[in-house]
């Protein structure tokens, strides 16, 4: 084989004259009236190479059999070619490349493999179904950005490796055949050959592990690691995924919070050339709800939420007044209200009743004041409180949706949501706090876990646990950026007694909990730091960072929505002799090979 002596990315005007062999695939093919040339391509860019050129200085009979080589080579052929450097004729040069000063005339080439006919046209990538695109996922690294987005994660990568190990981190492996780990998602299960009828479930997050390696006196942990969890899925949610997992000994949530913003900056300088602001905002959960309507909100978007409940109760709106008693009217201002016609109206209204909202009700800011057909409703001084409250100005359009308190969130943080540009290049960090520990499961009324359960109550809140549990607030921290959650942590209990309370609280049975994690129990008793830590979504934050829309894009073998793969076709079904061997019984013998 002709073995490269230089990639296609590096040959400049100054290379003129030089001797080179350059390998890859045939990116496009031209033939100029008996000239022919190719664009080769490898990872890192594209060479011009010519056949044919009169200015070759092979003897004719040898010039013919190049170009009838030449001839037979199609898209996507691998081929590796010897030539000279030489720059292009005048007028010819190709600003947008780099190499596009220079080109190569072919002396010599070897077809190393043919390609068949491609599914898809590379150039026009946007048109591909995602079916096709992840069948052909090695196609698709060759036609651009998804190359471009995994040679960006991959310096990701490196950045935080480095980061962190300047910091004493020790990158510390954990587990994937383990127990299951609660984070509000089921398991994927693994059924042990060697001891039937017993599974094993693979990590919903190092998060045991990495207290445990706390517990082992390693004091400041991280890892790239993969997550598996067996959950719907949506654009930010793959069943599994890569976090970066950190814990830290003798540590409280300013030290963490301090170290994921000095790394972020880091990485965001030296891969973005991005300066991030800090320190990052933060909002209370609380806060978060009642401006934005959702604990992930997009600060990118001004609009804020006002409540608008006590004005409401005095109206004879009834849609408004009933909604007063039993729940809340809340609502927000959209400038240049003009342009909002009354069918933009209509649709969104039955965007949002499809997250359960009876209706949108709207006024505008006109001639000085508010008007719609539901203003008849309220008396003038109710309706300049309502503009006051929103500094209403002409031009202003008011949207209020009345509910219980689930709906007008959801409904309100939907709405928010259409009202911004989503070109928008800012990054918005923010940090969301003080989180109830607690929350209510809506089937069972039980309590559940707001993070999960390892999470540490603030430390004068422990004596709410009797009386009013749902009051208690965690020492968690998520950090959201531009309306994704791209992280979350927390500080840990670390001690036994306390840890053993808030898993009785939460319903676990000191059997059940000696049984799902008496291992982690007892490594607490065994002289346990305090610490705390975080994980990041990294495919999410990737994501994120480059602005694009899945964080499929940034993953190299990503599943489909219903968890397949249409590269390797799995899941699939697996033979009895298999299933025997581990002791599985199917229901059902048509899933059986
Ligand atoms: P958490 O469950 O919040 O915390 O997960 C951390 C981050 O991982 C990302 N993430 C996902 N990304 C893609 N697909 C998914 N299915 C998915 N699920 C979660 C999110 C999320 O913020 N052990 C704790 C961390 C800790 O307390 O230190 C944990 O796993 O960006
Ligand atoms: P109706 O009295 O049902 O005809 O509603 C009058 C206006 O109030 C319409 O614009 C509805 O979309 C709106 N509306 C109805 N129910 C609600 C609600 N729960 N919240 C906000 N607006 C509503």
């Amino acid at each position: 084989m002709l073995k490269p002596t230089v990639d296609c990315s590096s040959l400049r005007a100054e290379d003129e004259g030089k001797d080179v062999v350059l390998a890859g695939w045939v990116s496009s093919w031209r033939d100029h009236g008996g000239v022919i040339f190719m664009d080769l391509r490898d990872i890192g860019g594209i060479t011009q190479v010519v056949f044919g050129r009169e200015k070759s200085s092979l003897g004719t009979e040898k010039e013919r059999e190049l170009i009838e080589k030449a001839n037979s080579i199609r898209k996507e052929y691998v081929i590796s070619i010897k030539g000279k450097v030489q720059r292009r004729p005048e007028g010819t040069e190709n600003k947008k490349l780099p190499t596009g000063a220079v080109e190569v005339i072919v002396e010599e080439v070897e077809i190393l493999n043919e390609c068949r006919e491609l599914p898809f046209d590379f150039k026009n990538m946007e048109a591909v179904g995602e079916n096709t695109r992840l069948k052909y996922r090695y196609l698709e690294m060759r036609s651009g950005r998804l190359r471009e987005n995994l040679i960006f994660k991959h310096r990701f990568f490196n950045e935080t490796r480095n980061f962190f190990s300047g910091k004493n981190f020790l990158e510390i492996e954990t587990p994937f055949l383990t127990k299951s780990t609660p984070e509000g998602a089921r398991d994927f299960l693994v059924p042990s050959r060697m001891n039937p009828g017993k599974f094993y479930a693979l990590p919903q997050s190092p998060q045991l592990f990495k207290q445990i390696l706390m517990v082992g006196g390693m004091m400041r942990y991280f890892q790239i690691v993969k997550c598996f969890r067996d959950e719907d899925l949506r654009q930010d949610r793959q069943p599994e995924f890569t976090q970066l997992d950190m814990e830290m000994s003798f540590a409280d949530e300013k030290d963490i919070k301090n170290l994921l913003e000095e790394y972020l900056a880091k990485v965001f300088k030296k891969l973005m050339d991005v300066d991030l602001e800090r320190p990052f905002k933060s909002i209370s959960y609380e806060q978060a709800l009642y401006k934005y309507g959702s604990d992930k909100p997009d600060l990118r978007n001004p609009i804020e939420i006002k409540d608008i409940t006590d004005i409401a109760r005095e109206s004879s709106f009834m849609v408004f007044k009933n909604a007063s008693q039993k729940g809340m009217v809340r609502g927000f201002k959209v400038g240049n209200g003009e342009k909002i016609s009354l069918s933009d109206i209509d649709r969104l209204t039955n965007e949002i009743k499809d997250l359960g909202a009876k209706g949108l009700a709207w006024m505008r800011f006109r001639d000085k004041k508010l008007n719609s057909q539901i203003t008849k409703f309220f008396t003038e001084k109710q309706l300049e409180r309502i503009s006051s409250r929103f500094s209403a100005s002409e031009g202003d359009i008011l949207f209020f949706v009345a509910d219980k308190e689930s709906v007008v969130l959801k409904a309100l943080s939907c709405l928010r949501d259409k009202f911004y540009s989503p070109d928008d290049k800012r990054y918005e960090f923010v940090w969301v706090e003080d989180y109830p520990l607690f929350e209510k499961d809506e089937e069972t009324g039980a309590l559940k876990s707001m993070h999960h359960p390892f999470t540490a109550p603030k430390e004068d809140n422990f004596n709410l646990i009797k009386n009013n549990p749902l009051k208690i607030k965690s020492r968690a921290y998520d950090l959201v950026l531009n309306g994704s959650e791209i992280g979350g942590g927390s500080i840990r209990i670390h001690s036994l007694k306390e840890q053993k309370e808030i898993l009785r609280l939460l319903g676990v049975s000191s059997s059940e909990a000696d049984e799902k994690f008496g291992f982690l129990l007892k490594a607490l008793s065994y002289g346990a730091p305090p610490h705390g830590g975080f994980a990041f979504g990294i495919d999410r934050l990737v994501e994120k960072m480059m602005g694009l829309e899945s964080i499929r894009d940034v993953i190299p073998f990503p599943k489909t929505q219903k968890a397949y793969s249409p590269l390797t076709d799995a899941p699939s079904y697996v033979n009895t002799k298999q299933l025997k061997e581990l002791g599985i019984g199917l229901d059902s013998e048509e899933t059986l090979t």
